[in-house]
Formats: structure tokens, sequence, C-alpha cells
């Protein structure tokens, strides 16, 4: 059960989800709104003397005008600069006169039964809700500030977001404005954090908390490969299962840093919100800047607990499509099939062979537009290259049509190659800055989103498209950071403001895309998984996972990916071997088994397959007809990790009411004399029974055939799966795989 309450006896607010608490408090002597605790439900006591201000040093009523060792110290909810706090402040005004000093204290509150959007940003929706909105001000600046926190009931999350609002008669420049500040004791917590690379994304990583500051950022434009928009804050002694566990989100596409500091008197302070480097926002009287959202999660149940807990939280109040809860058409897209090298022949043959093997959706990846034969031209015009493609995307698209499958088509929107007749005509359409060559990265230049003008150019060119083949998908990609940053039609001092009015303009195009076009699925993908954030899951109801789809490279990702975002959302495919980026042979079926935990598709061309893999093909769909619905609305538990482990991985999808199960065990490399490994399987409910049925299919058919009928495994109890653990054989060979499933009889 939800709650939100004022508690006016103590001055404080305090926030319930059904297994947290979060608890605020208003100083009497100033009005400093202070962070009282965050963690385990608390009963409704009085815990004013969680602040501890009595042994804080020169409380400021107690101490003249002295501040600074009381600042010093204080959990300041909403941190401001240039008073004597002098840890990392949630935000930084430069006053009309150039000063930059910002204190804001409490002014009045609300209690609402609603949640209001955030103006030209993704962020949580629905009900049932309750939000509280602090209004906190600083009259020397003018400036006022709504701190807003969200509950959603039956989610154990807090959401959090500020609204500046410039209230007075002098000009403001923000040079920082995070979405959130919290102060925490210290126990005994290590930083969790992703970090990566293009190809290899999401990796886990688990670091001490030193004195001083640890952070993840972006500061490319896009939340990026680098790193994730996510911190954890995990007790040492938690585990996948037990143990107190926070997770922190940013909602938001762009630039980003989150960020521990470990103080003198160890604690520590998050913080999270778009990046203060490179950016700005000039507040002129009456103007109001929103900040992206964040997501704060708890859970005393390991890092599986908060990884439920995100994945209801977008599955319910964040991801809007209406694919949200349908099964996905399984789609084979040419890109690793063709490259740039195709013509609607060799489309049409791989889309025939893909439809007779069971596969639902083609999609036509770069290449079928303007001069495109490599990656050294043609962006931005998106009119059909008629050579490659006689008759154009209709044609195409009719054929397809034609055979019973859905259509898809590649966009990259937000650029433009020098050499395409979109630059030729505007060159001023691309960022750059006077006197500067603009950097080439992939031979490509960033369109400047922020003009109006250029979004409704590129949309109406995309949409003329999209009806003219009635085409059912979109895969939005985007393959470069932003760098030159100069817009032609910002005034110089509003020049900062471009990184953010960049992500509010591909927002706003993508809303459109979606409301003019309802039916359509749109996938977003930035070279892989470089934009697979909380914002672009508002608009997507799924996201390319990586361009690396070896299947044993894609453990670790999808693992980092699944840590917080559900499985629906996953894109993932089943490639060639050798894989194109990193050359590895696994068996066709391991391939199948680890997109199966994604949306499922394929990434080749069928008709190069030998028929002993083609003749796979549909006895996979068939189990992605099977478990999709399991795998899409289940709970995922991670179960081992071979990026911690170096030799095998499994998790679990488990139906919520229990009732059914999917164990995926990759047996990533063969031991010799090794007898079976006894897997715990994590989430079944203790007093039922299951029905355990080793699926036997491609080259582990026969093997699992005969360990089956050796073992004759009985039907058993999920505390006896929980706790003695179910045993899988040693699989001859490396990259192996084995699904289970359990059926609760
Ligand atoms: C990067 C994407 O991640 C790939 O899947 C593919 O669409 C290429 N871009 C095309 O240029």
């Amino acid at each position: 059960m939800q709650q939100i309450s004022y508690l006016e006896d103590y001055r404080l607010f305090k926030l319930d989800t059904e297994h947290s608490s979060y608890v605020l408090s208003v100083t009497d002597e100033e009005g400093f709104i202070g962070h009282v605790y965050y963690g385990a439900r608390l009963a409704a006591d009085d815990l004013r003397y969680m602040l501890r201000t009595a042994d804080m040093p020169g409380v400021p009523s107690q101490n003249g005008r002295e501040r600074v060792t009381f600042m010093d110290v204080f959990p300041q909810e909403y941190p401001g600069q240039g008073l004597g706090d002098f840890r990392e402040s949630a935000v930084d005004v430069t006053s009309a006169g150039g000063t930059r000093t910002t204190r804001l204290t409490y002014r009045s509150h609300e209690i609402r039964s609603d949640k209001q959007k955030l103006e030209g940003l993704p962020a949580t929706f629905g009900g049932p809700v309750q939000t509280l909105v602090i209004t906190c001000e600083d009259p020397a600046l003018g400036l006022v500030c709504e701190l807003s926190y969200s509950v959603f009931e039956g989610v154990d999350a807090i959401l959090r977001s500020a609204r500046l609002v410039n209230e007075g008669s002098q000009t403001l420049q923000l040079t920082k404005a995070m979405s959130a500040s919290l102060d925490m004791d210290v126990a005994d917590y290590q930083l969790m954090t992703m970090y990566g690379s293009w190809g290899r994304e999401k990796k886990i990583e688990k670091n001490e908390i030193t004195h001083g500051k640890h952070s993840v950022y972006s500061m490319r434009g896009i939340s990026s490969a680098q790193f994730v928009p996510f911190l954890g804050i995990v007790d040492r002694h938690s585990g996948t299962d037990s143990g107190e566990v926070y997770g922190v989100q940013l909602v938001y596409s762009g630039n980003f840093l989150a960020q521990v500091e470990r103080d003198q008197a160890d604690n520590l302070r998050l913080t999270i919100g778009i990046h203060p480097v490179g950016f700005q926002w000039k507040l002129e009287p009456g103007e109001s800047f929103q900040t992206p959202e964040a997501v704060f999660v708890y859970s005393d149940r390991g890092t599986n607990g908060m990884t439920h807990i995100f994945h209801k939280l977008y599955r319910e109040h964040l991801i809007r499509s209406p694919y949200k809860d349908r099964k996905r058409p399984v789609l084979i897209n040419n890109w690793e099939g063709t490259y740039f090298d195709f013509d609607t022949d060799k489309l049409l043959a791989i889309a025939r062979a893909g439809h007779e093997a069971g596969i639902e959706m083609f999609v036509m990846d770069d290449g079928w537009f303007g001069k495109r034969d490599d990656d050294n031209s043609g962006l931005g015009d998106w009119v059909v290259n008629e050579r490659k493609l006689p008759g154009g995307v209709k044609r195409l698209a009719e054929e397809i049509h034609r055979m019973g499958m859905k259509f898809g088509i590649w966009f990259e929107p937000e650029m433009v190659c020098p050499d395409s007749d979109l630059y030729r005509a505007h060159p001023d359409w691309a960022f750059h800055v006077e006197g500067r060559e603009p950097s080439r990265n992939r031979n490509q230049l960033v369109l400047d989103m922020t003009r109006q003008e250029v979004r409704d150019h590129i949309y109406e060119m995309m949409a003329a498209v999209l009806r003219d083949g009635q085409v059912d998908y979109v895969k939005w990609d985007m393959n470069r950071p932003l760098t030159d940053l100069g817009s032609v039609k910002l005034p110089p001092d509003r020049q900062g403001e471009i990184f953010h009015r960049y992500m509010l303009g591909v927002y706003e195009m993508q809303e459109r895309l979606i409301t003019d076009f309802p039916e359509l699925l749109l996938e977003n993908c930035c070279s892989g998984g470089g934009r697979l954030d909380p914002g672009m899951l508002y608009y997507s109801p799924q996201i390319w996972g990586s361009d690396d789809t070896d299947a044993i490279e894609r453990l670790s990702i999808q693992e980092g990916t699944a840590l917080t975002y559900p499985l629906s959302a996953i894109g993932a495919h089943v490639s060639v071997c050798p894989n194109h980026m990193v050359g590895r042979i696994t068996p066709f079926d391991t391939r199948g088994n680890v997109a199966l935990a994604g949306t499922f598709g394929y990434e080749l061309d069928v008709t190069k397959l030998s028929e002993e893999e083609r003749n796979q093909i549909p006895e996979q769909i068939a189990l992605y007809h099977r478990f999709n619905d399991l795998v899409c609305t289940g709970d995922y538990y991670r179960i081992a990790s071979y990026r911690e482990n170096h030799l095998w991985d499994a998790y679990a999808v488990v139906a919520a009411d229990g009732s059914e199960a999917l164990l995926t065990y990759v047996q990533v490399l063969g031991r010799p004399n090794a007898r079976a490994r006894r897997i715990r399987v994590r989430g079944l409910q203790p007093d039922r029974r299951y029905r355990v049925e080793f699926v036997e299919q491609g080259v582990s058919a026969e093997e699992l055939h005969r360990w089956v009928q050796a073992q004759a495994l009985p039907e058993l109890s999920g505390q006896t799966l929980a706790n003695a653990g179910l045993p899988v054989p040693n699989l001859s060979g490396d990259f192996r795989s084995v699904l289970v499933y359990f059926q609760a009889v």
C-alpha cells in the first residue's frame, strides 16, 4: 500500500511503499529541507532525531550568522551552492550580477492524488499514484524550486524530479539542475555501475566507495554505450537474492551524471541528473526549467529484488506502446546478411526463405535510400534508391505484405552526410562552429534537432515513406556522438542549451511518430545499445541491445541490460557464425536460446544458411511462441553469471503466480571428467511441486534425451529445486545450452 503523509507535529514528510519508507523533514531554524531516511519501511514515529542536528556544530539559529559548519554536514535534500555545503550541489544558478550562490528553503507543500506530466520529457505515468510537491525558494534570486516525489501503488519506487521557476525580475542562468540528490549514512556499501563500449555494452561492475567522488556519466549527447544512467548502492553482504540494495536511474537519453560522494563524516551523497558540463539554461522572469525524472528503488531482497521493482515500474508505468503486452512478430533483419549490398530481388529472396521457416516480419536496414552503397554518403535523403529498389519501398512492401509478412524499415533521422542532397541544400542545418571543420564521425554530421523546421522536414520525409509502404515497424538508429555544437538559430547566451534542446527535439519527433502512426512498432537503436535507457522506453517498447550478436558476448550484455530493463525491451537476434564481431562459432540452438531472452529475431541471410541450420528455425520459432508470454511477463532471476565465474551462465523467468518457469543454462566452457552441475533454481513457489522438462532441441537433443531417460527425475517441490538444486548434464563441447521448463502440478 502506498501512502504519503505529512506528520505536522514533527514537520516530517513520510512516503511509504509496501516495503520501503522515504522520510524528509523541515528544520525549525531556517526551513532547510533535510533528508531523514530511505530504506526498509518504518512506523510513523518522530524521526527528527535522525537528522541529528544536536550533534552538528553551529546550528545557524544558535550561532549568529555562522552557517558553514552546519551546512557542511547537514543532509540537504536539494543542496544549493556557494554558502557552506562544499559537497556536490544539486543546483547552480548565476544571478544577473554574475554571482553564484543558491539557498533553497521551505515555502509550502502539497500532496496530490495524481502525477503531472513532465513537459516535453519522458516520465512514468498512470496510477493509482500520490505525489508530494515541496515548494522551496531562494528570495535573493527570486528562484522557486518544486521538488516532486511520486509513489505508485504496488511499486517499491520513489520518482523524483525538480522544476525551477524564475519568479523574480532578474534573468538567471542555470549551469546545473540535477534531478535529485540523496544523502545517506554510510553503511557497509559498495557501488554498482555498468560500463562498456560499442559492442560491449552494460558490463556490471562493483567497486568500493572510498572518500571522494565516484561517477558514471555521459557527455556524448546520448546516454551512451560507455556508461549507463544507473547507480547501485549495495550492501557488501548482499547478493542476488538477499541483502539491501538501492538502485537509481535517470529517465533521460542525453548527457547525464550519476555520482556518489563519500564525505569527511563518512556520509554518502548521491547525485543524478543532466551532466552539468556542457549544460546551461537561461531563465527569463516567468520561465521555468523541468529536470528529467529520477527513479529510486530500494530492495532488501538483493539485486534480483531490485530488478523486479524496475521491471514492474517500467512495464506498468513507463512503456506505452500498443505492443507493450502484445507478442512481437519474429523478425528478420538484413543488416548482417547483406550490409549495403542488396536490391529488391535479394531482399525478397531472404524474406521468402524466412517466411517459409516461420518468420513473421521482414526489416530492411541501412542502404535503401539516396546514394548509399556504403557509409560515406546519403544520410538525410530519405527518398528510395530506385536503382536498388525499382518500384520503390511501396513495391517491396506490397510483395512482403502479400506473403503475409509484416514490413519494417530503418532510418537514421538525426544525421546528415556531407555528401547528400539535404546537406548541399541546407549546410547550416548541421551543427557546426564558425571557423572549425566539424568532426565527421562515421562520415556524418549531426542535424540541428533544436530547430523546428529541421525536425519537420525530416519527419515529413519519413512519414511519406511510412504511408507509401504501409510500414509496420521502424528501426530508429543513431550512430555518432554530438560534437561541434553550434546552432545558427540560437542566440549566444543560449548555445549552452543545445545538448538538452537536442534531446527535447528528438523526443518531440518520436512522440509525433507514434501519435501519427499509432500501430507502428518502433525500435530504438544507437549503434547497438548506446541509447538503451528509460527515456527511450517511453517511446519504443524495444531497443536494439548491441551490435554484438555473438551468443556468448550477449550473456553479459543482456545480464547488465536485464538488471533494470524488462526482457521484452531487449532487442536480441540470431546471427551467423563465425560471428561478425568476434569470429566465434557457437551452436545454432545456443544462439536461439540466448535470443529468446529478448525480442527474438534473425539477423542473417536465410538463403545462405546450411540446411541443418535452416531446419532449426521453425523449431526455434515454436519455442518463441511457446515461451514468449512467460518471458515478457514473468519475474527474471539471475542465477549465475559467466561474467563472474568464467564458466557458465544461468537465469530463470518465473510466472508471477509461480505456475511455470523457464530456466536457461549456458555451459560456456566444457570441462573434462565433470559431473552434472547443480543449479539452485530461484523464484519457484517452495510448497508447490513442479514437473521438470528438459527441452530437447538442436545439437543437444540426443544428449538430453539420454540424460532425461537416465535421470528419470520425479516431480520436485520449489523448495527442493531452490535448495538441493536441479542437476544439468555436463555436455560435450563449448558454448552449449539447455532450456528447462517447470510446470506446477
Ligand atoms: C548501427 C546499428 O546498430 C546496426 O544494427 C545497423 O542498423 C547499422 N547501424 C546500420 O548502419
